[in-house]
């Protein structure tokens, strides 16, 4: 039996004294006398990875995580021995190991414990499958918090938690139900104020225990493979999710429209239907800009099919649509139908694609369509074929999107809801069974899916969405947190599972709005668009089996705030799309937990609710019913009430008006928001002027804004266009100064900069040094000013 508690069994191993060192270039190799080695690699002066073997020799270092693109470096190494310890020093750390038992300790350069082996590394022999079960067990300290792990359904603060990673299938999962679908074996540390990361990357079923078995001590474990880790110091957390998310692999830009709101249902069919559904968002003016097909759009949920009585001319139609600014989503699961007269099954018979049992048959299980074989994403020329099937589709069809489920894998009628273990995998030539490959095999099929979309749809950007995932799929692919319910304690988790992925190097993710099965209430899918306009991601799903679920399906006031907040967030997009610039060029979050925005602030290392949009907009959602405000904690520094321009000093805990119309909104003081026009889909109209919302501040602050062609991949040649701006009030002054980079002619000449908080009335305004009549500037009855963007200095000086 596989043990999944750190300590109980007693066949635990150990390394014993270290008996020789070894050194090539930044890999250090330690090998004790009982021939465990470890091999300590440094990549960067923070970022150290620990490799261990109990067999004297390590196999083949291959991992479908780390981005090999990922740059590495480092300003200092050095190793210094005493008879008791090893010393290696970089420019931010010391790691210490003891010769004695191979333990490690890491500190910073004055000496503070960062985080200190406790058993350290230890094994259990595996009798049943062979291998190891490797073990990691680290000392913590009173009042140290964890965080990060992928999707997670529970409190966002990890301590006192044990979790597990293995890809699964959970239909209307409950607080607290591990684990879901992802597998994200990465965490942060912070302790006595400074953070560290571990990513554990190793793709078998993975444990870790934040101080739920013992007190003072968290542990990370693995039913097999090798313990092979990194470690991340910050100090601030910042640093250590930017740098897990370079490691891993940053994303491409989506196409803006991807960031637009999204509709689906299970399923919209037949034609007519989906023609309703967006004939009516254009109606009723709700903006919109994609429209997903689940599988009834196939034929018998055959893959790359489709159900010609649904959809008689599926090319017209999404061209159609197109023409109305509605992009096409479709699903795409991993599970081909065993059906003799079917291309896609011949193809992959006649070449081997299908995974095989142990001692030889196909792999088989029912999903949708019946009884089903389903490809090896893990094999290389798998994935080839995969990427061409998508030709059709999106080259001739004209489908922008795809949507990959049931990629966990999910069998259906078998107790473990997935393959058996015995299933054998090419793991890209480094052949091995279920045990091993089935974490990444969700992630291989969307990284298929994204080369071959990428292609079919080139020079223009694809848009991929999937369920099951691996660290480093965020390079292929955005998410979505599966079936999750109508209620409001899904919502709180709505919350959560979203700021825990955006800490976890996925920040393009969001869950079914209004809950996937059940029937929401208004007030619930009120609440829930609230919050949903804010998440990375935004689509409303539902399961189709309880009732509608389109804006319109709820009464009047449900309806006008559903337009009301999606138009909030088509306005917001240059800003959005800001944040997923940071996010693709330095890993940065696109939504910021309060405690990554202020981590020495204690207050926040418990807050689940409110986050950081962005760089300065906070949000914090209503996850009650039949309320008319909340209590919140307010981060430290001053804030503007985004609905009345109040502004409030944080640092406390403060009551909130929320009637069902308002969500709290609150702008960072100094900010400077981009806005567009409200737009029924991206492109709609041309951008004619950009408006800044400008929050005045007694100081400094930094804004930018970035901008490109939207779609394609010119930005990657420089044509982006990225206004850097400084804002310096002062007591009867505001300078607004401005320093531009890249090559990209956005479409608008001038900027309408709306002036929040100004604590003075205006009496010149001097631009790049020369007074200009304040007349020729003034709009929107006197409260704002429209300027030519191309500025380096706007002076507002304010009546003496
Ligand atoms: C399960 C997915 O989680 C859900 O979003 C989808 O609608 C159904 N499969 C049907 O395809």
């Amino acid at each position: 039996m596989i043990t999944n508690t750190q300590l109980e069994y007693r066949g635990n191993q150990f390394p014993s004294a270290i008996k020789s060192f070894e050194q090539t270039i930044n890999n250090l190799f330690f090998t004790t006398e009982n021939n465990v080695v470890l091999c300590v690699t440094v990549l960067r002066d923070s970022l150290l990875r620990f490799r261990f073997n109990t067999e004297g020799v390590f196999g083949n270092d291959f991992s479908y995580a780390i981005d090999e693109e990922c740059v590495h470096g480092y300003n200092k190494l050095e190793v210094e021995e005493d008879n008791y310890k090893y010393i290696i020093t970089t420019n931010k750390v010391q790691c210490i190991l003891n010769k004695a038992d191979l333990r490690v300790g890491i500190y910073d350069l004055d000496g503070n414990p960062i985080l200190e082996d406790e058993l350290g590394f230890h094994w259990e022999e595996n009798y049943e499958y062979g291998g190891n079960i490797v073990k990691m067990s680290k000392v913590t300290v009173d009042g140290e918090s964890f965080f990060g792990l992928g999707d997670k359904a529970t409190h966002f603060n990890l301590k006192g938690k044990r979790v597990s990673n293995w890809n699964t299938d959970e239909y209307a999962y409950g607080v607290d139900r591990d684990p879901l679908y992802k597998t994200v074996p990465f965490y942060v540390g912070l302790r006595r104020g400074v953070s560290y990361g571990i990513f554990f990357d190793n793709t078998f079923r993975t444990y870790f225990d934040f101080c739920q078995e013992r007190r003072n001590v968290s542990s990370f474990w693995a039913d097999g493979g090798e313990m092979n880790y990194y470690f991340l110091y910050g100090p601030a957390m910042d640093s250590v999710v930017s740098v897990y998310t370079e490691l891993t692999g940053k994303p491409e830009l989506p196409p803006l429209w991807a960031l637009g709101y999204h509709q689906c249902k299970w399923s919209y069919y037949p034609e007519a239907k989906v023609r309703d559904v967006t004939s009516k968002f254009r109606e009723l003016q709700i903006p919109c800009d994609a429209i997903y097909l689940d599988i009834d759009y196939m034929d018998g949920f055959r893959c790359f099919t489709w159900n010609k009585t649904y959809f008689p001319d599926p090319k017209k139609m999404v061209s159609d649509l197109n023409e109305e600014g509605f992009k096409t989503v479709v699903i795409i699961d991993p599970g081909i139908k065993v059906d003799p007269e079917y291309d896609v099954y011949q193809q992959a018979l006649e070449n081997d694609y299908f995974c095989h049992r142990a001692d030889g048959p196909y792999m088989r299980g029912k999903v949708w369509p019946g009884r089903c074989y389903f490809p090896d994403f893990t094999n290389p020329q798998v994935r080839d074929w995969w990427v061409d099937l998508y030709k059709e589709l999106i080259e001739d069809i004209g489908v922008k999107g795809v949507w990959n489920d049931m990629n966990e894998p999910a069998v259906m009628e078998v107790p473990t809801k997935t393959f058996p273990l015995d299933v054998r995998h090419d793991y890209d030539g480094n052949p091995c069974s279920h045990r091993k490959a089935h974490n990444i095999y969700g992630m291989q099929m969307a990284r298929a899916t994204y080369e071959g979309v990428k292609k079919f749809a080139y020079p223009k950007r694809p848009f991929i969405i999937t369920r099951a995932a691996y660290s480093g799929a965020q390079r292929f692919t955005s998410f979505w947190t599966g079936d999750n319910v109508a209620s409001w304690e899904h919502l709180w988790l709505a919350t959560v599972q979203v700021q825990r992925m955006c800490i976890s190097g996925m920040s393009f993710a969001g869950t079914d709005i209004g809950g996937f099965a059940e029937q929401p209430t208004g007030e619930l899918y009120a609440r829930w668009i609230q919050l949903g306009v804010f998440h990375p991601f935004c689509r409303t799903h539902s399961s189709g089996d309880h009732g509608e679920q389109e804006p319109w399906s709820f009464d009047e006031d449900v309806l006008n705030i559903t337009r009301k907040y999606i138009e909030l967030r088509y306005t917001l997009l240059p800003y959005l799309y800001t944040a997923f610039w940071k996010y693709s060029d330095k890993g940065e979050p696109i939504l910021k937990p309060l405690v990554y925005f202020d981590q020495e602030d204690t207050q926040t290392h418990y807050r689940t609710d409110e986050f950081v949009f962005g760089r300065q907009i906070l949000v914090c959602p209503i996850l009650e019913f039949n309320v008319q405000g909340r209590r919140m904690y307010m981060p430290r520094g001053k804030w503007y009430n985004f609905w009345t321009d109040e502004v409030v000093t944080g640092g406390r805990e403060l009551w909130v008006e929320a009637p069902l119309h308002i969500i709290p909104i609150f702008i960072k003081e100094g900010a400077m928001i981009p806005r567009y026009p409200v737009q029924q889909y991206v492109g709609e109209k041309k951008i004619e002027e950009l408006v800044m919302d400008v929050y005045y501040k007694l100081g400094e602050e930094k804004s930018v804004v970035y901008e490109d062609g939207q779609d394609g991949y010119d930005y990657t040649k420089g044509r982006y266009s990225l206004m850097n701006f400084k804002l310096i009030g002062k007591k009867d002054e505001l300078l607004l100064k401005q320093h531009y980079e890249g090559m990209f002619e956005t479409s608008y000449d001038d900027i309408v900069f709306r002036l929040h908080g100004l604590p003075f009335e205006i009496e010149k305004v001097f631009i790049n040094n020369e007074e200009i009549s304040l007349e020729s500037l003034i709009v929107e009855s006197g409260n704002a000013l429209k300027v030519n963007k191309i500025f380096t200095d706007l002076r507002i000086i304010g009546k003496k």
